[in-house]
């Protein structure tokens, strides 16, 4: 096992850059993700490791070794794409046993490899088939067994899940977790997917155009995005963004006033009259009351047991600091668990409010809502960089 170290990593096609000044290390063993938007370069960088794209300029080690001239199949590095093909006419075992085989490994290393490799990944009733008598999720677990059985140093995933149906991605995202809990191998993971990005994660890398966004661990990610396409990208739903302008004390999103909490007020001073976007997230979203003509909590199924703002993990000394807006509800998602609303703001920016599980309002209701104001994000309008930082 080795760790990875990518300095300084460009990879340009002609006039177009795929990937920039990306500069990271994975340690020996850990399992990072590349995550980010289709088209943001985590293919390259991958491909970059593997050794199946030359970097134009940057260095790039796998254990201690500068790997920028060593070719792809001396870089014991194993790949596994979305879409990895069998070799048809063989069995499971076969497809297993075959790289090792080109590696002139001795047979019983092979028979050994094979059935550990089997076992671990559950295909051993499935050795004797052939790659079209298995469903999708079997032929990944094929391919990926047929990667691990090299026992490389490192090992690369590029959307290893994408085409397996949602209950087998789930079963089988679990199964990678474990697999690396067992085999320790350095590994760097591919996906478009934050639900996977998250879970799986040692280290989150977040990619857009080209370009590191942030390198961290999953909940700092969460909780301390350094910019608004990260704060946006992680996380379902995606962060409420609230287009607002900053008076001084309090912030008008279109024409409703949020106060802006004391301690933030210095560090804001600089935008003060500007266009800047807030940022909150859907649980930090409460409703605190309905406002339909005469109506009353009794008329909002569900509602009554909603937890205030100002009793919401708070003692009564330490009441949070809250602000309130109204919006008109739009969308009511029930989720089992929880109930998602979407509702609107005049302007048509739409809040996700993440309720309780029995809350139903309906269309057209006008909801107020209060926001905990110290879970609120501020952002720039423009580069979209954090304004404030915790
Ligand atoms: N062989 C190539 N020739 C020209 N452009 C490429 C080539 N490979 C990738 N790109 C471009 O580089 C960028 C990153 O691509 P890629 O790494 O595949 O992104 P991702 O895997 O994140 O979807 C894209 O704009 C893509 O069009
Ligand atoms: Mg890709």
């Amino acid at each position: 096992m080795a760790k990875v170290r990518l300095e300084s990593i460009e990879r340009r096609f002609q006039n177009v850059t795929a990937i920039e000044e990306i500069t990271f290390e994975v340690p020996d063993g850990e399992f990072w993700v590349l995550v980010g938007p289709s088209g943001c370069g985590k293919s390259t960088i991958l491909r970059t490791i593997a050794g199946l794209e030359t970097a134009t300029s940057g260095n790039l080690y796998i254990g201690s070794r500068l790997v920028n001239n060593i070719p792809a199949r001396q870089r014991d590095v194993a790949m596994v794409f979305q879409n990895y093909a069998l070799y048809p006419h063989m069995t499971v075992a076969q497809n297993i046993a075959f790289g090792l085989q080109m590696r002139k490994i001795d047979s019983k290393t092979v028979q050994q490899r094979v059935s550990t490799v089997a076992r671990s990944l559950s295909l051993e009733h499935l050795l004797d088939r052939k790659p079209k008598q298995l469903s999708g999720g079997q032929q990944q677990r094929v391919a990926l067994g047929r990667a691990i059985a090299r026992e490389p140093q490192v090992f690369l995933l590029d959307e290893p899940l994408s085409n397996l149906d949602a209950q087998l991605r789930d079963d089988t995202r679990a199964e990678l977790k474990q697999l690396h809990q067992q085999l320790g191998i350095t590994t760097v993971y591919v996906t478009h997917d934050q639900v996977e990005a998250m879970t799986l994660a040692d280290k989150i890398v977040v990619l857009n155009g080209g370009r590191i966004q942030q390198i961290d661990d999953p909940q700092t990610i969460y909780t301390n995005p350094s910019n608004r396409m990260v704060a946006t990208f992680l996380g379902s739903p995606p962060m409420n963004i609230l287009p607002a302008k900053f008076t001084g004390d309090s912030f008008d999103v279109g024409g409703q006033f949020l106060p802006c909490p004391e301690d933030l007020r210095e560090s804001l001073h600089p935008v003060v009259g500007q266009n800047i976007d807030l940022g909150i997230r859907a649980e930090d979203v409460y409703i605190s009351e309905p406002l339909r003509q005469g109506g009353t909590l009794d008329e909002f199924p569900g509602l009554k047991n909603q937890p205030h703002l100002s009793v919401q993990g708070a003692s009564r000394t330490e009441e949070r600091q809250k602000g309130e807006l109204v919006v008109e509800v739009k969308v009511v998602e029930p989720l089992g668990r929880e109930t998602l609303i979407r509702g609107s703001l005049p302007s048509g920016i739409l809040l996700n409010v993440q309720a309780g599980a029995g809350v139903r309002p309906r269309f057209g209701d006008q909801l107020s809502l209060e926001l905990d104001m110290d879970k609120l994000f501020v952002f720039d309008s423009k580069s979209g960089d954090r304004i404030i930082r915790n």
